[in-house]
């Protein structure tokens, strides 16, 4: 499938609005809205503005698109993001990369909540994603991608860029928040998972498991974009804690967390 062909009209309309060249885009995932407060903005815009652009349909995905000025740089938040669980052809799910790619953004942050799988993870834990599954998406993102080159398929080895994931933690570690460090284990959704499923993922090597981002890296990755992604530990996984699983809960940590995530990823625009 021809993307860009796909989101002519969409990309041309967002080249227009933003043909100053971020330095960075971030994607925001459920709960890390409140990172807007502690950015300088100065545009926002929602994609409703947009003709073409997929609404967001889940709580806690806006559906917005700001500019921020900060630290001498600028950088694009895409507030929200699409899921394939909520029905979005696999295309939308990576609309965002195909943006920062159109714009010629080098470096992307990927954000999102996520179960914690690894027993040493509790929730309001920052985890460092040092690698991507994406098996239930393998089928997706082949027929996404197409007839890839030779040249290409190397592009998908070391997902998270080795330099950005260096100033994460250098930010963290200026900012004293102690940062995990796992593989983001993608499913498919929409249900959350079963306590032997995430035993399953356990014994295969998952610390933290989530409904998204694995199709954003894989992209970046292709197109050569710098990627790292930080996950806001939640909830314990399913079957990890007689507490039932919520999305609810899985804002309310993310607001919990908020400071940390602001103050992690402003340090880090400093960094870069
Ligand atoms: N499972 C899947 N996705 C999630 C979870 C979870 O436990 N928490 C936040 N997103």
């Amino acid at each position: 499938m021809d993307l860009s062909f796909h989101y002519r009209s969409l990309i041309n309309s967002l080249r227009t609005e933003f043909h100053e060249q971020p330095d960075l885009a971030i994607v925001l995932g459920s709960g890390f809205g409140v990172l807007i407060d502690s950015l300088n903005i100065i545009r926002s815009i929602p994609y409703s503005n947009f003709e073409g652009y997929p609404q967001t349909t889940v709580e806690g995905h806006k559906g917005v698109l700001h500019l921020a000025q900060q630290s001498g740089k600028k950088i694009l938040i895409f507030e929200g993001r699409n899921h394939f669980y909520e029905g979005h052809p696999i295309e939308d799910t990576i609309l965002n990369v195909l943006i920062t790619r159109f714009l010629g953004i080098k470096n992307l942050l990927i954000t999102n909540a996520a179960g914690g799988i690894n027993q040493y993870f509790k929730p309001g834990d920052l985890m460092l994603i040092k690698d991507f599954s994406y098996l239930q998406l393998k089928k997706e993102m082949s027929e996404l991608i197409g007839q890839i080159t030779h040249e290409q398929k190397n592009n998908f080895a070391g997902m998270p860029s080795p330099e950005l994931n260096q100033k994460l933690e250098e930010a963290a570690l200026k900012e004293a928040i102690p940062l995990r460090y796992g593989v983001y284990w993608y499913v498919k959704g929409p249900n959350y998972e079963t306590p032997a499923e995430i035993q399953m993922i356990k014994r295969l090597g998952g610390d933290a498991v989530g409904m998204s981002s694995a199709s954003e890296a894989v992209m970046a990755n292709l197109w050569n974009i710098n990627v790292a992604g930080i996950s806001c530990i939640t909830n314990f996984a399913a079957g990890l804690s007689p507490q039932k699983l919520s999305h609810d809960e899985v804002k309310e940590t993310a607001n919990m967390t908020a400071v940390n995530i602001s103050k992690l990823v402003n340090r880090f625009i400093e960094l870069l």
